[in-house]
């Protein structure tokens, strides 16, 4: 390997390969001629060693535990900024003036009604649908209604697009839980900040008035930034891949949406807050321990490990503290999941097995535990994952349709099925 260039030897042919290298973070060996050169594809299920893309939004420094947004540490736009700002940030890349921010927050804000007809289409789900698959059909749906902003080759549809989706995705998570509570859907306020009137529209009814409580809201816009963005996990790459196609951005963020919902992603802040119930006390924790190292057990700690942090993820850290916020708001003195977690959280970071393997916690940890305090059923946990994490989704979608080299996504495979045969008929197999 020189300094521009790495030498791949596959039999008696010597590849040159260029070697990239980014603002910050590793570089990276540009194979994209490598079957063309070689013959050969590069094997790397789960992409551990691949770079997808290239990126200016989000920076992970799994090692030092280390996240940023356009430069910006994680710890400093919670501690200072809010939800919306981070929003802008992610989509323009640089934070807004005073000006920017009130007209982002004008045009967001006007834009959190949903089609009057999306009320009906929710009437064709069961009552007891989990609100996730509710989500799923319901961000699809939008392509359904907002025709005049799927154009994907028109940067003002795009625009619009994206506003839409970040001022509409709560109130369909909103009304995706009143739903499933039986209760009426209650409309956005535009007097009131983003993530206050989406408690309103989650925990508001019309038999009397609704005072959103500053420290809940303040917490859960916190959480929104915390989960804005997390450069190529799943979802994210699940949303570039389809919108590599040319899909329209509802479908692709959609998607996302889908993908989000599994327990190793965005579902583990349910699966954790379920473990931390069934662990039930602190006397039981041992008992799990053992059953998370046991290589014959399935069962995992959920809310630690990560792909990428093999140090505590930054935004555990801010999480922990916010939990602590809430609880005291909430004159919570002494929640049992809150001692199990603590507990579980100390034994852990103690035992040689997660030690040695880096298992620290990770954002899902004390996620569950606050927002049940707020009142959230669990059901809803990966429900706020998806409304904080659309603006990530959709600045990463942006990136890469305005990006002129992006074609399709289109991986290749190591085929191990069987080489070609003869079609038998029926009677002779
Ligand atoms: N509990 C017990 N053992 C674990 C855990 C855990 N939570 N996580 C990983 N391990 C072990 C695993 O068994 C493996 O052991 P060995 O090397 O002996 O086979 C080793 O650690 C490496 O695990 P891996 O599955 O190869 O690591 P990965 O990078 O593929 O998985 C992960 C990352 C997040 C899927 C995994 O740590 C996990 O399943 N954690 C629990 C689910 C969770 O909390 N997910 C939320 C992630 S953060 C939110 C988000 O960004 O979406």
């Amino acid at each position: 390997m020189s300094g521009n260039t790495s030498q791949l030897q596959v039999g008696d042919k010597t590849v040159d390969m260029a070697i990239k290298k980014g603002s910050v973070g590793p570089a990276v060996i540009d194979i994209a001629k490598l079957y063309a050169q070689t013959g050969m594809f590069t094997y790397d299920p789960g992409f551990t060693s691949t770079a997808s893309c290239e990126s200016h939004i989000t920076y992970i420094d799994g090692d030092k535990g280390v996240l940023l947004y356009r430069g910006y540490p994680i710890e400093q736009l919670a501690e200072h900024g809010d939800f919306l700002e981070t929003c802008y940030l992610l989509l323009e890349g640089e934070l807004p003036t005073a000006a920017q921010k009130a007209d982002f927050d004008y045009r967001i804000t006007r834009h959190t009604m949903v089609h009057e007809q999306m009320a009906r289409f929710f009437q064709g789900f069961r009552r007891d649908a989990h609100p996730m698959a509710v989500m799923v059909a319901s961000i699809g749906a939008m392509s359904a209604f907002y025709h005049d902003s799927t154009d994907i080759s028109d940067p003002h549809q795009r625009m619009i697009a994206s506003m839409r989706m970040i001022a509409k995705v709560p109130t369909l998570a909103a009304m995706a839980y009143k739903y499933s509570i039986g209760q009426p859907f209650v409309y956005p306020l535009n007097s009131l900040d983003y993530t206050s009137n989406f408690l309103r529209m989650c925990f508001a009814v019309p038999a009397e008035e609704y005072k959103v409580n500053p420290v809940l809201s303040r917490a859960l816009d916190r959480i929104f930034i915390l989960h804005a963005d997390h450069e190529q996990n799943a979802s994210t790459s699940t949303v570039r891949l389809a919108g590599s196609s040319g899909a329209n951005p509802f479908a692709c963020i959609a998607a996302g949406t889908a993908c989000l919902w599994g327990p190793a992603h965005g579902g583990a802040n349910e699966a954790a807050l379920k473990m931390l119930e069934e662990i039930g006390s602190v006397d039981n924790i041992p008992k799990y321990i053992a059953k998370a190292k046991d290589k014959n057990d399935p069962f995992r700690l959920m809310g630690f490990g990560h792909r990428v942090y093999k140090n505590y993820d930054p935004r555990a850290k801010i999480m922990q503290k916010t939990t602590h916020e809430v609880l005291n708001e909430l004159g919570i003195k002494d929640d049992p999941l809150l001692d199990v977690a603590v507990e579980l959280e100390r034994i852990a970071l103690s035992d040689e097995y997660f030690i040695e393997k880096k298992l620290y916690p990770n954002i899902d940890f004390y996620s569950g535990i606050t927002l049940k305090a707020m009142g959230f059923p669990t059901s809803m946990f990966t429900v706020l994952f998806a409304v904080a994490r659309t603006v990530g989704w959709i600045a990463q979608w942006k990136e890469m349709i305005e990006d002129p080299s992006q074609k399709i996504g289109r991986p290749r495979q190591l085929y191990t099925g069987s080489p070609q045969r003869d079609y038998l008929p029926i009677g002779r197999r």
